[in-house]
Formats: structure tokens, sequence, C-alpha cells
């Protein structure tokens, strides 16, 4: 199975009653594993986590953390985005050129690398002066 499409197969397990709009997110790590993760939302809004966090929690308790490439899809009129606190999060285990394919449930793609979509992104530099 393509990368693309465990993310559009584990969409269809989202949590998201209160925006309607329902994520799936698919991260590959260097071995080649595959984790998956849906955005699960909460009557307590702010409570709701993203489907890219939910994979990248699924990757650390399988005890991996070096992702590889990651795809997201929706249903919506173009290829929609990570947010920007989970290019963040993206981040913490990608190196800049890891390449995020974006897609929604039509067909359309769009692939760009996280360092274009997290430009000078803080990193563990900014908090050493050696
Ligand atoms: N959402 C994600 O799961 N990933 C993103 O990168 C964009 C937004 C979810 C959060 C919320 O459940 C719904 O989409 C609407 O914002």
């Amino acid at each position: 199975m393509s990368l693309l499409d465990a993310a559009r197969q584990v969409r269809e397990n989202a949590h998201a009653p209160y925006s309607n709009f329902k994520v799936g997110a698919a991260i590959r790590v260097e071995s080649g594993a595959v984790y998956t993760g849906c955005n699960v939302e909460n009557l307590a809004y702010p409570q709701g986590t993203c489907a890219e966090a939910g994979a990248i929690a699924a990757m650390c308790a399988a005890g991996d953390y070096r992702i590889a490439e990651v795809a997201v899809i929706a249903d919506a009129p173009d290829p929609v985005p990570p947010c920007g606190g989970c290019r963040q999060k993206l981040m913490e285990f990608a190196s800049p050129e890891v390449r995020v394919t974006m897609a929604t449930t039509d067909g359309a793609t769009r692939t760009v690398t996280l360092g274009e979509l997290l430009p000078g992104a803080f990193t563990p530099d900014h908090m050493s002066r050696t």
C-alpha cells in the first residue's frame, strides 16, 4: 500500500463531529515502517488533536524517531497542508529535505519539503551558544 493510501484509509477513522473535516496522515520511517493517525476532536475544542500528531505518537510509541516521508489527506478543494503546530512537530523528527505529500480525496496532490513548509524552523542550534 502506498503511503498516501495508508493516510486515506486511516482518515476513515477520524473523530471529527465538530468540524466535519476528517484528516488522515501517514509517516514512513527510515526502516520502511508506516505509522498512521487521524484527527481526534473533543467537545472541549482545544483538546482535539491533529492527524499528524496521532501519526507521530504512534511512531514514537513503536520506538521509531526518524521520519523519512509524510502524506496527509483531507476532503478539501485543494491539498491541505499541515497546520503550523504540526509543521513544528514533524520537524522534531525529520530533516528539512523530507517530502510531505498533501492530497485531496478527489486525487489532487502536491508535494513539498518540510523545509519549504517551515522555513526558519526553531532548531536545537538556537538553544546553543557553542
Ligand atoms: N487538522 C488536522 O488533523 N491536520 C492539519 O494539519 C489541519 C487540521 C484537523 C484539526 C481539526 O480536527 C480539523 O482538522 C479542522 O481544523
